[in-house]
């Protein structure tokens, strides 16, 4: 079987319980420990056991909120390469591509977008809530509001069925599956169901401690921070605001610092009774803070320096991606030539 770069395609490979991966993130900034936990730690374990694995860049994806910043899309492209690449994301393993790069994906984005409803678009909750947050209102961008419909044209034309991602990204795999289901109807069994495959910690609340990690809010702990950002970040993190002097008895539930070492810290008999004594009172702030600076730089810093080697020769990134994306448009093509039977619109042998 061709699994790796200069694969053959994705016919050979698919039989009824073959796992084909697919996952992506939009060049719109580094990427940060939310992102580790939610997805990249099932990225790294999946290219080891698929039958095939993609990682792609969503740079189209990214756009569609950043029209008047092609500048943001485009140097965040690399950033987001060296994160995966630092983690352990292998081009040998995993075939990484640029979304933009495989046209096939937006033509059948154009085809999907028949199947799906304007008020289907404007239920999806992920894409509610971040409608919210940049204020839209009924000016969304119409890509902005159908962005779910290419990322289901970015999992179909691999034909993939399990994505690793976070727990925001399960409305976008709900969609592809009601799009799979129409475009069977329609047109004749073609596209399989797909899967969410949820990290262990499928959201990590900001350092700030709102419910989610994210670069718009300004509370990330990020793959690239020195150990001096990571520790401003957990030294400015609530802890209980009742706790005041070391002697007063503290809060562990809804505690920022306690809610990061249940789950990063690997010794939970010592955590356990960390929690105790800071229940009883007697354990300071500091000392729990210091615990979680400790192991975060033991995460981020192998990270950090990979980041830092890789980054010395960015034309390799590019050719990585150069040759991720020659395998994906062989894929695409072979997908759209089925599409376009299934549709009746492959006029021309
Ligand atoms: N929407 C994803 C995010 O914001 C990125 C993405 C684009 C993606 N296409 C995808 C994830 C396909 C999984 C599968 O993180």
């Amino acid at each position: 079987m061709c699994k790796t770069i200069g694969f053959c395609g994705i016919i050979k490979i698919m039989s009824k319980d073959s796992k084909i991966v697919l996952t992506g993130d939009r060049p719109t900034g580094k990427l940060h420990l939310g992102h580790f936990v939610g997805s990249i730690q099932n990225r790294l374990k999946l290219q080891n056991e698929a039958d095939k694995s993609f990682y792609m860049i969503a740079d189209v994806q990214g756009l569609t909120d950043n029209a008047n910043n092609p500048e943001k899309i485009r140097d965040n492209l690399i950033e987001v390469a060296l994160d995966n690449l630092a983690c352990g994301l292998d081009p040998k393993k995993t075939t990484m591509f640029i979304q933009s790069q495989v046209p096939e994906i937006a033509e059948l984005t154009v085809l999907f977008l028949n199947l799906v409803t304007v008020a289907r678009l404007k239920r999806n909750p992920t894409v509610k809530s971040e409608m919210k947050d940049k204020g839209y209102g009924e000016d969304v961008p119409a890509g902005f509001l159908a962005y779910p419909v290419s990322q289901a044209a970015d999992i179909l034309f691999t034909h993939s069925n399990l994505i690793p991602v976070g727990d925001d990204q399960l409305p976008q795999i709900e969609q592809a599956n009601e799009i799979v289901d129409s475009f069977n109807r329609f047109y004749g069994e073609t596209f399989k169901k797909v899967k969410p495959l949820i990290g262990n910690t499928p959201r990590l609340i900001g350092t700030d401690g709102n419910s989610k990690m994210s670069k718009s809010l300004n509370n990330g702990i990020y793959l690239s921070d020195s150990l001096e950002d990571i520790s401003k970040k957990v030294i400015s993190m609530y802890t209980d605001p009742k706790h005041i002097h070391v002697e007063d008895p503290g809060s562990v539930e809804g505690n920022v610092v306690f809610t990061y070492l249940d789950i990063f810290d690997s010794n939970k008999t010592e955590l356990e009774s960390l929690k105790e004594q800071y229940r009883k009172g007697g354990l300071g702030d500091m000392v729990i803070k210091k615990r979680l600076i400790g192991i975060l730089e033991e995460i981020i810093k192998p990270i950090r320096e990979k980041r830092e080697e890789l980054s010395k020769d960015k034309e390799s990134i590019m050719k990585i991606l150069e040759e991720g994306t020659k395998d994906a448009r062989i894929v695409a093509k072979e997908t759209m030539a089925e599409v376009r039977k299934a549709m009746k619109i492959n006029y021309f042998k």
